[in-house]
């Protein structure tokens, strides 16, 4: 381990899927390490940046000056470029993956780097992971706009996607009443349903679809038609993009090597199914990356700010393979090995699901 003393220069990386936050974490980190004398760097395009010395850009407090508020990332990133399964692309046009992780840790080695702060999910953490067992000194921050991972209460990112996703429903209700329609809108989250339960509770749809609780299509339309009884022409659905069928599977956009399977096309498939079995105009909408842009809410810039000054502390203290984490409003540190062993699925008895239900919004279970 890094003794806190010989700590000089540091590095620090954005990796998978942009969130709304990852900026000011990287502003705290590079103001918390200046104040502490050290050197910053930044990793360009996630690891990528180091499977090439020119992939490092010095950071001063002029390069985080005004970032704070904005989305996006200073230091680019990529969800396809883990060094441990790297894709090349041959002659012949195929690609395959190669290891290249002993080419990351010597040029971070060579860089005269003593510490590194890989901002990242699920998968971005694991990689961080590996690398601090083959001695990279590590310390991991969570982020993403799915707020899956089981460390942390919320990763940032997630509050500024439900809040998008939360405007969305609302613009779709009235269109929907006008026109007498079945709205189904499909939102991010992979294999966890959280932005689709908060935004589908707080923008009060009338029906949830989850990962989490596989559906009968049989039960969304007895919802409608229970709403139709009711004098309430239109109905509002609200479907994660890894929500399935009973019995069926998630809906893919297939799978690239050396990169995760795409999800997407579950809430034209609802709403065709509705479509066909109720004489009923039906819609679908994929809010899609509009999740991911625009400039992070109060609570995500203030929760990547903290997370920022958190792993500066970490990395004083060498509690490297790491990771800060929010825990019942506290920022502290978990050990990445932990935080990255499973992923945060919706609990079927989270008090949302059943406040929910109490109002009558079905799951389609
Ligand atoms: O993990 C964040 C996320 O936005 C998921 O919700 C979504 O499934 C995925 O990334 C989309 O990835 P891409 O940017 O490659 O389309």
């Amino acid at each position: 381990m890094t003794e806190q003393s010989t700590i000089r220069r540091i590095a620090v990386s954005t990796g998978g899927g942009d969130a709304p936050g990852l900026n000011a974490v990287i502003r705290a980190v590079v103001l918390g390490a200046l104040k502490e004398g050290w050197e910053v760097f930044g990793v360009k395009n996630s690891y990528e940046g180091l499977l090439d010395l020119d992939g490092l850009m010095p950071l001063t407090r002029e390069s985080v000056k005004g970032i704070t508020h904005r989305g996006g990332t200073i230091l680019g990133t990529t969800n396809k470029g883990n060094p441990f399964d790297y894709p090349v692309k041959q002659e012949d046009g195929t690609v395959v993956t190669e290891d290249r992780s002993d080419l990351v840790v010597s040029n971070f080695k060579k860089a005269g780097l003593d510490a590194l702060v890989s901002i990242g999910g699920d998968g971005s953490l694991s990689i961080a992971n590996k690398f601090f067992k083959k001695g990279i000194p590590v310390i991991g921050v969570p982020k993403t706009i799915d707020n899956d991972l089981m460390a942390t209460d919320f990763t940032f990112g997630f509050d500024t996607a439900v809040s998008t996703a939360t405007d969305a429903i609302d613009k779709l209700h009235p269109t929907a009443e006008a026109h007498q329609r079945v709205m189904c809108v499909e939102l991010m989250g992979r294999y966890a349903g959280w932005i689709a339960l908060y935004a589908g509770f707080a923008g009060t749809a009338d029906v949830i679809l989850l990962p989490e609780i596989p559906f009968d299509i049989e039960k969304v339309c007895e919802k409608v038609r229970e709403r139709e009884a009711r004098g309430r022409m239109f109905t509002i659905v609200v479907v994660a993009e890894g929500a399935k069928p009973k019995g069926g599977e998630m809906a893919t956009k297939g799978k690239e090597v050396g990169r995760e399977v795409r999800l997407g096309g579950i809430a034209e498939q609802v709403a065709d199914a509705i479509g066909a079995r109720m004489n009923k105009e039906t819609r679908s909408l994929v809010l899609g990356h509009l999740q991911r842009g625009g400039n992070p809410s109060t609570f995500d810039r203030a929760l990547g700010l903290r997370f920022g000054g958190a792993a500066v502390r970490a990395v004083k203290a060498g509690e490297f393979g790491s990771m800060v984490a929010l825990r019942g409003g506290d920022v502290l540190t978990v050990s990445l090995e932990e935080a990255t062993k499973e992923m945060k699925a919706v609990p079927l008895d989270h008090d949302i699901v059943q406040t929910a239900r109490s109002f009558g919004v079905s799951f389609g279970d």
